[in-house]
């Protein structure tokens, strides 16, 4: 299936923080975050006091999923913690070979890297500076400042999402405030990615 798509005009609202067209919004909140916790009796402790806060959010443009088109957007995560641990995104793996840039515009965050072998990396990422995903590599972000953490990311549009190993095996790496200190610790809850 091959979709005609045409030349678009996209803007960035800095402000808002959306861009206009969008094709997808996504909104995440603890209670589907909780899974891919490091510390999810935590999560289950705010949860119980009747709070859900939003831990993430991206709008996108990406007008197809045929395969030599980008899909692009901002995402923004907001501040704070769930025991100890920063907020992040789930983070994924691509089904496909693609590779992907996070530009950072705004506050302070580390991008977290793993391959299929467990091998992980970090790249702390403050406005200016781009973070590079090899392909073959799972990311998440993680927001390790005071204020919202804001970046543009842009990927192929056949490239595909899985989360799934993710919630089920976890990354190798947690990013964790211990001591108003960030550490880069092992995940205590890490079950492998290799089968
Ligand atoms: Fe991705």
């Amino acid at each position: 299936m091959s979709a005609i798509i045409e030349p678009t005009k996209v803007i960035l609202d800095f402000k808002k923080i959306i861009v206009k067209p969008y094709t997808r919004k996504k909104q995440v909140k603890l209670s589907e975050l909780k899974d891919y916790c490091a510390y999810p009796e935590a999560a289950e402790k705010i949860l119980s006091e009747g709070r859900d806060p939003i831990i993430y959010e991206y709008y996108e443009y990406g007008p197809t999923e045929t395969s030599g088109n980008i899909n692009f957007g901002l995402t923004v995560i907001y501040p704070g913690k769930i025991g100890k641990e920063y907020y992040m995104t789930k983070g994924h793996f691509h089904e496909k070979d693609g590779a992907e840039l996070y530009l950072c515009l705004k506050g302070r965050g580390i991008l977290l890297m793993q391959n299929k072998e467990g091998k992980a990396v970090t790249i702390e990422l403050e406005p200016g500076s781009i973070g590079y995903v090899p392909v073959g590599w799972g990311h998440r972000t993680i927001n390790i400042g005071r204020g919202k953490f804001v970046f543009f990311f842009a990927y192929p549009s056949d490239a595909g999402h899985d989360y799934m190993i993710v919630k089920e095996k976890g990354f190798s790496k947690i990013v964790i405030e211990e001591g108003k200190s960030l550490k880069i610790i092992d995940n205590p809850r890490y079950r492998g990615t290799s089968d």
